[in-house]
Formats: structure tokens, sequence, C-alpha cells
């Protein structure tokens, strides 16, 4: 476990702190994808486990209309499909700009 140096410091317009945790790929959304994803859609040219493939605008775009099934098949093909929580966090992590 390392310390996190991507918490920044906000205040509220009282000036009392706000914690603000900016997502991660790392921490956040890698985990949500089994092995058996990463392995199955890698043969697509689809790299859910790399960072630098799904930090691509419109390649984030295409894994979350899969995974919510706005573009059909849904995905992971089988399921289970990911829960409303796992989807919004995706967004909340492609609305903060991709972050590693
Ligand atoms: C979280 C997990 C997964 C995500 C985010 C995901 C994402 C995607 C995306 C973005 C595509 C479209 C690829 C393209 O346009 O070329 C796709 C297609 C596909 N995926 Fe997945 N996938 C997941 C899991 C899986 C698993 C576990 C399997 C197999 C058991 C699988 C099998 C397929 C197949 C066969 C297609 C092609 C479907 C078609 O075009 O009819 N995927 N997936």
């Amino acid at each position: 476990m390392s310390i996190p140096t991507n918490i920044p410091a906000r205040a509220d317009s009282a000036g009392k702190p706000v914690a603000t945790i900016t997502p991660s790929f790392a921490r956040d959304i890698l985990p949500l994808f089994r092995v058996t994803d990463i392995q199955n859609m890698n043969t697509f040219g689809v790299r859910l486990g790399d960072h630098s493939w799904v930090s691509k605008p419109g390649n984030a775009r295409h894994v979350l209309n899969h995974l919510m099934g706005t573009t059909p098949p849904r995905m992971p093909l089988g399921g289970p499909y990911w829960t409303d929580e796992q989807l919004k966090k995706f967004q909340e992590w492609m609305n903060a700009g991709y972050p590693p």
C-alpha cells in the first residue's frame, strides 16, 4: 500500500476542508475487469487492462456503451453485468479526464 498522492485539498465556501478523491484507473477501474474480460477483449483489440488505450475518449465511450448495452451486445458477454454504481464509477472517471 502506498500513500495516495491524488487527493487535492479542497474547502467549501465556509473554508471547511472537503475530502475529494480524484478517480483513478489503477485503483477504481482496473479492478472492475476480470482476467477473462481482459483476455477475451484483447483478441478484439479492446485493451481493457491498458490505461493508454482505455483513456482515449472514443475508446472509453465505446467500452461504456457496451457495458450499458446502449450499443449491443451488452458486456461482459454472458454477464454478470456491472451494477449502476460500477457504471457510475466509470463515468465519473471519464468526467475526471481519464486519470491513470
Ligand atoms: C467488462 C467486460 C467487457 C467489456 C468492457 C467488453 C467490451 C467490448 C467492446 C467495447 C466490444 C466491441 C468491440 C468492437 O467494436 O470491435 C466487445 C465485443 C465483444 N466482446 Fe466484449 N467486453 C467484455 C467482456 C467480454 C467477455 C467476458 C467476452 C467473452 C466471453 C466478450 C466477448 C465479446 C465478443 C464475442 C464481442 C463481439 C460481439 C459482436 O460484435 O457481436 N466480451 N466487447
